[in-house]
């Protein structure tokens, strides 16, 4: 595949953006300049196309430029729609309400552009709330860019230690220029463990558990069994709000979030991805009684909410449009999802058995990951011993070259949207086929 105009893009744009992208975490090997979408199809600067599983990093639920989401945004415009920046508007008032309908532990809501910035506000809603300052995150997890969370994901063992359980990881920050002091009020636990949870909720004065309810930021690493059920009645007795980030999870996996699949009852919520379809959009929602310190009477007590652009209306437009279609179609489309999902996960274990290879495929719907190691990991550990991430780089790299896109970096998590068919499915299952045979030779 020729990657010449790409190739040529990213060095012109190295020399007045460092690094060359505008995230970093974008700048991958081969590092292709995408210049349009639509549906489950990209196209790249050089005219290449490609079947797309990466889906912007996840909320391209609906596949690229839904015609019913680009009608919604377009008629924000055409109905001069504008961000006055004063006053309640008509739309956030009508994606809070859906928000509200959609998630039953939502009560009151608020929106952000990003979801870092939704996280961020959960830990100061938490923090108000319990006069506490201390906060747990998972190993593996991934909750935004700011200090506190930007930390230990992908982390080399060598960094975190061997598992810890009945304890916490050291805090490996993703960033320099972060103050110091944070390593102290932020722990850092193991996945799927409820013995290091209790320890830490008796170690120190936690104010709030943020997590992902399945890290879906290495791969697919689901919960076990009542784990989260255990979690909440952790979390009631020590008086510690639970966060629930459903940034990645939310919309995608059902119309109530991965929550909703369980009926799990965190204090607070966080949406982003899913919930505007690719537009940018973050939303925290959850109990009044917390969501109302936002506009609490005390000052003292009283969370700043605030953002130019908090409300704009192109997501808030294109959000809307979202949730309207998946609340109309949530009896077909989930269903389609979790069918092409399966068609997926059968065809690429078959393939890999067929090759020999030692390969589990982790798939909770529509997103899914296969791990070369011979079991589901539980944890990050399990991961960084048994996983092959050099194979998993050369597989996902040969799938490029023939124009079938998973992000090129191993354990990255892979998205179907509601515009893939089962021949794309199937094309994919082929492009595995041919990958297998090569990379044997
Ligand atoms: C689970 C999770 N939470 C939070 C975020 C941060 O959202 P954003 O990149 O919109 O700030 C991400 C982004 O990938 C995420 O995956």
């Amino acid at each position: 595949m020729n990657h010449t105009k790409s190739t040529a893009l990213f060095e012109k744009n190295n020399r007045v953006i460092p690094g060359g992208v505008v995230s970093l975490n974008r700048k991958v090997e081969p590092n292709i300049a995408f210049v349009r979408g639509k549906g489950s199809r990209l196209w790249d600067a050089d005219g290449n196309e490609y079947l797309d599983f990466h889906a912007g990093f996840a909320p391209y639920l609906l596949g690229h430029g839904d015609a019913e989401v680009e009608a919604a945004v377009r008629r924000s415009m055409d109905e001069n729609c504008t961000l006055s920046g004063s006053g309640t508007t008509p739309w956030e008032g009508r994606a809070a309400e859906l928000l509200c309908e959609c998630v039953p532990t939502v009560e009151k809501a608020q929106f952000t552009s990003t979801g870092s910035e939704a996280t961020y506000l959960a830990l100061r809603l938490a923090r108000a709330q319990t006069g506490r300052d201390h906060i747990i995150v998972m190993q593996g997890g991934y909750n935004g860019w700011h200090d506190e969370v930007a930390c230990n994901v992908m982390t080399p063992l060598e960094h975190t230690g061997p598992r810890v359980s009945r304890g916490e990881y050291p805090f490996v920050p993703l960033s320099a220029g972060m103050p110091s002091g944070i390593a102290e009020r932020v722990h850092v636990l193991n996945f799927n463990d409820l013995e290091s949870l209790e320890w830490a909720f008796q170690t120190y004065e936690v104010a709030c558990l943020l997590s992902e309810p399945i890290l879906q930021n290495i791969g697919i690493v689901k919960p076990q069994e009542n784990y989260w059920q255990s979690v909440r009645e952790l979390c009631d007795r020590y008086g510690v709000v639970w966060a629930m980030d459903e940034v990645k999870t939310g919309f995608r996996h059902a119309l109530g979030g991965f929550q909703s699949l369980h009926d799990l009852k965190p204090d607070l919520s966080i949406f982003g991805k899913a919930i505007a379809n690719g537009y940018p959009l973050g939303a925290i929602g959850g109990k009044a009684e917390l969501m109302d310190l936002f506009d609490a009477p005390e000052a003292a007590k009283r969370v700043l909410i605030a953002g130019t652009y908090n409300g704009h209306p192109t997501p808030m437009f294109a959000s809307i449009a979202t949730m309207e279609k998946l609340k109309r179609e949530r009896d077909t489309l989930y269903p389609r999802l979790e069918s092409l999902g399966a068609q997926v996960e059968n065809g690429l274990r078959e393939a890999f058995a067929e090759a020999g290879i030692t390969a589990t495929i982790a798939r909770q719907g529509s997103a899914f990951c296969t791990y070369f190691m011979d079991a589901a990991p539980r944890d990050w550990h399990d991961i960084a011993e048994k996983h092959d991430m050099d194979f998993d780089t050369r597989y996902r790299r040969a799938l490029i070259e023939k124009g079938v896109y998973f992000f090129p970096l191993p354990t990255k998590q892979a998205s179907i949207s509601a515009a893939h068919s089962e021949a794309d499915i199937e094309r994919t299952i082929q492009a595995t086929r041919e990958v297998l045979r090569e990379m044997s030779n």
